[in-house]
């Protein structure tokens, strides 16, 4: 007799916050023999069921690396494969995310890409502006440094200005210049496919979450995945500095 599926028990701590860097798309590819193409877009449905299954938990937010600044550095052909890869996550999936109340956020300055990128970027972004849920934040030409740089620059030019004390620049008044300023803060950082550091993403946020390294191949990672890392969190002992 089959039995009824038991629901996963609620997690006893919840990060409010989650953030991805989504690696191994291309050794996911290479142990199939395929293009590293295919790779990528095995890596987009496993954004579409990670980030339904951070809904279904309650996560708050969920921060994607999905370009860094440094990745013009890839082959042409790759970087416009993936041009098209996130063109068509808008246009498949932003129905989805309107009607799920999604807010969806960009980090970086997506503004490099081509025209008809961010052209369909800043519709998504204002369809989803007046909606209240989970955020659903992707970073696209991001990177921490420059975002040091930006906030650092913001605050000279009102402090040469007169209108900001240099000597009262403080943790706070930086955070105010940050990209996730309307994020809360991030608890957990994960990182897919067994490399084992930030490659310049969210390094000022990153200050006290919990760090996880997956030897998961993103393509592989999925709503089980997740869960299980929420529940590693939960075991974890933040302490913030402290006893
Ligand atoms: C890292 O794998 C992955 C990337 C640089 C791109 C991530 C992009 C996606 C998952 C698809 C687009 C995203 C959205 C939000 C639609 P890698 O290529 O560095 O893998 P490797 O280290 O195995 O070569």
């Amino acid at each position: 007799m089959a039995t009824a599926a038991v629901p996963r028990a609620a997690p006893a701590v919840l990060p409010r916050h989650v953030a991805i860097i989504m690696d191994g798309n291309g050794r996911w590819a290479a142990s199939r023999r395929m293009p590293r193409a295919m790779g990528h877009r095995a890596g987009v449905e496993a954004v579409r069921s990670v980030t339904r299954a951070a809904r279904a938990l309650g996560i708050e937010a969920l921060t994607l690396y999905a370009f860094s600044s440094e990745n013009w550095r890839r082959p042409a052909e790759e970087v416009s494969g993936l041009m098209k890869l996130l063109k068509l996550f808008i246009r498949n999936d932003l129905a989805e995310l309107v009607r799920e109340n999604v807010r969806l956020r960009v980090l970086g300055d997506y503004r490099r890409f081509p025209a008809d990128v961010v052209e369909l970027i800043d519709d998504a972004l204002a369809r989803t502006a007046g909606n209240s849920g989970p955020i659903l934040a992707i970073a696209l030409n991001y990177g921490a440094q420059a975002e040091l740089v930006e906030a650092a620059r913001a605050l000279a030019v009102q402090a040469a200005a007169g209108g900001l004390d240099p000597t009262a620049i403080d943790a706070d008044a930086i955070e105010t210049q940050l990209e996730t300023r309307d994020l809360p803060p991030l608890d957990l950082l994960i990182r897919t496919s067994g490399e084992q550091r930030l490659s310049n993403f969210l390094l000022w946020q990153a200050a006290y979450a919990e760090l996880l390294f997956v030897e998961t191949l993103w393509p592989d990672f999925g709503a089980d995945d997740l869960a299980a890392a929420v529940d590693a969190f939960g075991q974890r002992q933040r302490r913030y500095g402290g006893l």
